[in-house]
């Protein structure tokens, strides 16, 4: 296969950079980070792309159009990942079109449009609770109040970015205009289990969810586990399991996704009353008001336990992104070329969150789908795709850009 087993060698080659001795984990601007974007843009420089890093640690690698006035296409991905994370998430999408690149390098072959290939710095938000960093940036929605928000270590985003030599300063300067950019195409791991139970190696994404996400500190008193009598306490914790349960109670409607991936007893003690504690809220769904209405109701519950418990419970917004839909002319285009290689045309909705979501607006947003082994599973060391299917993936990312229009 002209472009699988290198994908899955490249994968496993930029999962060695880890912030964890074991397991993948690659945040931004960590260490990991820093020495896996040298590599990406090593690579990128390798396969004959004009290459650079941003001031928001994405790496660009252009293939120019001979008309210097062209406008633009983006793949890509990005390269940041969650903790204890699979291989693909994202650097599937990178290295799809690091390679569709390559071949038009290598063949010659002059396109309608500069391609970028854009390794996109921070989208799963897991540092700074921020996602979509660098391809907001791209997309002219960077949002400058996120320089102040604070890691794990109290470290702010601006400070992490100036600590790694970039200029906070210089971010909004990457936005693109709509202009020029005639269509941005994403090729990912679906993270879930369809195309597997439908026996099909590739999907086109139709629309991706809107997300909410909320960070939640849970404020109750502090005491001795073994002198306050039950009904005296106002416990953090269990007020923080009622919660938990309201948000799964609520997001357990039609349509409907509600996730408590965080929970923190910040400076607990097995003999003392939690008096403070933390937790993330990640609500989800296909259409907005029905997001809007979960998260609404799940906010009064928290508003009801917090009165009921004599806690104090505050919620501040994380993220609050809108369903988007891909464009119906490329997922034609993808179909057209899936069809062309033989293969069964199917198309899905997204549950979870891409770089897209922030391309959409500025220009045509597409996604191709891989199927995932393991069941479907995503965001755990058990992801896996086949090297036939990221074969197929390149295939037909090349077949769209060589149709595509400029
Ligand atoms: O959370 C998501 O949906 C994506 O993996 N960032
Ligand atoms: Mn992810
Ligand atoms: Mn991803």
């Amino acid at each position: 296969m002209q472009f699988g087993d290198r994908i899955l060698q490249l994968a496993y080659h930029l999962a060695q950079w880890s912030e964890t001795a074991d397991g993948l984990t690659c945040t931004y601007l960590s260490p990991a980070h820093r020495a896996v974007a040298v590599e990406i843009s090593s690579l990128m420089q390798s396969a004959g792309l004009e290459t650079h890093l941003d001031a928001a640690a994405n790496v660009v690698g252009r293939y120019p159009c001979k008309d210097a006035n062209a406008r633009t296409v983006i793949v890509g991905s990005h390269y940041d990942t969650v903790t204890n994370a699979g291989k693909y998430d994202g650097r599937l999408g990178i290295l799809t079109g690091l390679l569709a690149a390559e071949q038009f390098v290598q063949s010659g072959k002059q396109l309608p449009f500069h391609l970028d290939v854009i390794a996109f710095s921070e989208e799963e938000g897991v540092r700074f609770a921020a996602p979509y960093i660098g391809s907001s940036a791209i997309a002219g929605r960077f949002d400058a109040a996120l320089r102040d928000r604070r890691d794990a270590k109290g470290i702010s985003l601006a400070e992490a970015l100036c600590e790694a030599r970039f200029d906070p300063k210089a971010i909004p300067a990457l936005a693109r205009r709509g202009a020029d950019v005639c269509a941005y195409i994403e090729v990912h791991i679906e993270q879930g289990p369809v195309l597997l139970q439908s026996n099909l190696p590739v999907g086109i994404v139709t629309a991706i969810a809107g997300n909410s996400r909320f960070g939640v500190v849970v404020d109750g008193t502090a005491g001795h586990a073994g002198t306050v009598p039950m009904n005296f306490r106002h416990d953090a914790a269990a007020a923080a399991a009622e919660a938990i349960l309201a948000v799964e109670r609520r997001c357990s409607r039609p349509g409907l996704l509600g996730t408590v991936g965080r929970l923190s007893v910040p400076a607990g003690a097995i003999n003392v009353i939690p008096s403070r504690c933390e937790l993330s809220i990640d609500i989800r769904a296909d259409d907005d008001e029905l997001r809007h209405d979960a998260v609404k109701d799940v906010l009064a519950a928290l508003d009801e336990i917090a009165e009921r418990r004599g806690v104090r419970i505050k919620s501040a917004p994380l993220l609050d992104a809108p369903a988007v839909q891909c464009s119906p002319r490329l997922q034609d285009l993808i179909a057209q070329s899936i069809e062309q290689l033989g293969v069964q045309v199917f198309r899905l909705a997204s549950g979870a969150g891409h770089d897209a979501v922030m391309l959409d607006g500025l220009t045509d947003i597409a996604m191709l789908f891989v199927r995932c082994g393991n069941g479907g599973v995503s965001h755990s060391p058990l992801e896996t795709v086949t090297a036939t299917d990221a074969d197929l993936a390149t295939r037909i990312l090349i077949d769209v850009l060589e149709r595509l229009p400029p």
